[in-house]
Parts: structure tokens; C-alpha cells; sequence
């Protein structure tokens, strides 16, 4: 089976964000052999990292009411260069957020949109309080898409 290439690109401020994408790291690494992960924070990650990629995950946090600073950058710096040439892309993405989530999936989706990538799970929010809870969710989440994509699915 040919290896297929996923993208991570995340932005992980706190304790618990840094183990939800270590998580998504280690799982993928683990039961996809056949998937190629490059891990990136946003604040690294450019136009040059989208060659050659059949997938992306992106995870965020909700500040203010809308996407981190950083994932606002990235976009912000990539969006240009991104537009038009990567259509059909599929992505998922999640979402920790204190309290709400809302605004920052509204702001995601309509970027995705203009995009034209593909979300091809419903997006995971991880709001409220911290619960270990979420890592199972997240976990689930990451493998259905990068399975989906190692077999060619999405
Ligand atoms: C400056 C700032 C603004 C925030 N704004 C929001 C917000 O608008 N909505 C929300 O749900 N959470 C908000 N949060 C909470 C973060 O989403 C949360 O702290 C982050 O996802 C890390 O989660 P953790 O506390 O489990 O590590 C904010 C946090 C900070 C530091």
C-alpha cells in the first residue's frame, strides 16, 4: 500500500492541549503504518508544508471568540498561496475551548470554505472544563480520518 502524507498543524498553549496533540500524534504513529505524519505548530507551518499532502488535521484553541492568534496567522500569511491550489483537500479539525467553541468553528468553517477544502467529520469541540473523557473522543476522532485516508476513503 502506497504511504499516504497527513498533515498536523496545531497550536497547543496549555498542559492539556499539549497532551490532546500529542495524542493525535502517538495514535496515528501507531495504527496508521501507512500514513506519513508531519507535525507542525502553526506558527511554523507555511505554504511549502502543504506539497504532496492527502490530509490535514488541524487543532486550535477558542480565545476570544474565535480562533487562537496563531491559527488566525497562519491562515493570514497562507490563505493567498493556499487558495485555488488546494482544493478538495480533506480536513478535520478540533476545537479546546473553556466555555464555548462556537465562534471559532463558525470563523474555521467559513475559511474552509473559501478553501474549498473538504471536512469530512463534523468538527470536535472539547468544551467546558477539562475531562480525561476527551481524549477518547479525540483519539476516535484522528483515527477514523487518518484510516479513512490511509485507505483511501476520503
Ligand atoms: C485569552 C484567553 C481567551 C479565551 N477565550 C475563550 C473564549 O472566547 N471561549 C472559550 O470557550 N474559551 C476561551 N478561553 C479558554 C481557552 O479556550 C482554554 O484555556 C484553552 O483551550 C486551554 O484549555 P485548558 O484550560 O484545558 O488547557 C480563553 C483563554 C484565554 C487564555
Amino acid at each position: 500500500m502506497k504511504k499516504k502524507n497527513i498533515l498536523f498543524i496545531h497550536h497547543s498553549p496549555s498542559e492539556n492541549t499539549k497532551k490532546l496533540s500529542k495524542l493525535v500524534e502517538n495514535k496515528i504513529i501507531n495504527v496508521t503504518p501507512n500514513v506519513n505524519l508531519t507535525i507542525l505548530n502553526l506558527i511554523e507551518a507555511n505554504t511549502s508544508s502543504f506539497r504532496e499532502i492527502d490530509g490535514l488535521i488541524i487543532g486550535t484553541t477558542e480565545n476570544f471568540g474565535y480562533m487562537s492568534g496563531l491559527t488566525k496567522d497562519f491562515f493570514d500569511r497562507c490563505y493567498n498561496d493556499l487558495k485555488d491550489k488546494t482544493e478538495g483537500l480533506p480536513i478535520i479539525y478540533y476545537i479546546r475551548a473553556g466555555l464555548d467553541g462556537e465562534g471559532c468553528k463558525v470563523a474555521l468553517n467559513k475559511i474552509l470554505t473559501g478553501l474549498r477544502w473538504r471536512q469530512v467529520l463534523p468538527p470536535l469541540i472539547l468544551k467546558g472544563s477539562w475531562q480525561e473523557g476527551y481524549m477518547k473522543q479525540l483519539e476516535k476522532f484522528a483515527l477514523t480520518f487518518a484510516s479513512g485516508i490511509e485507505l483511501g476513503i476520503y
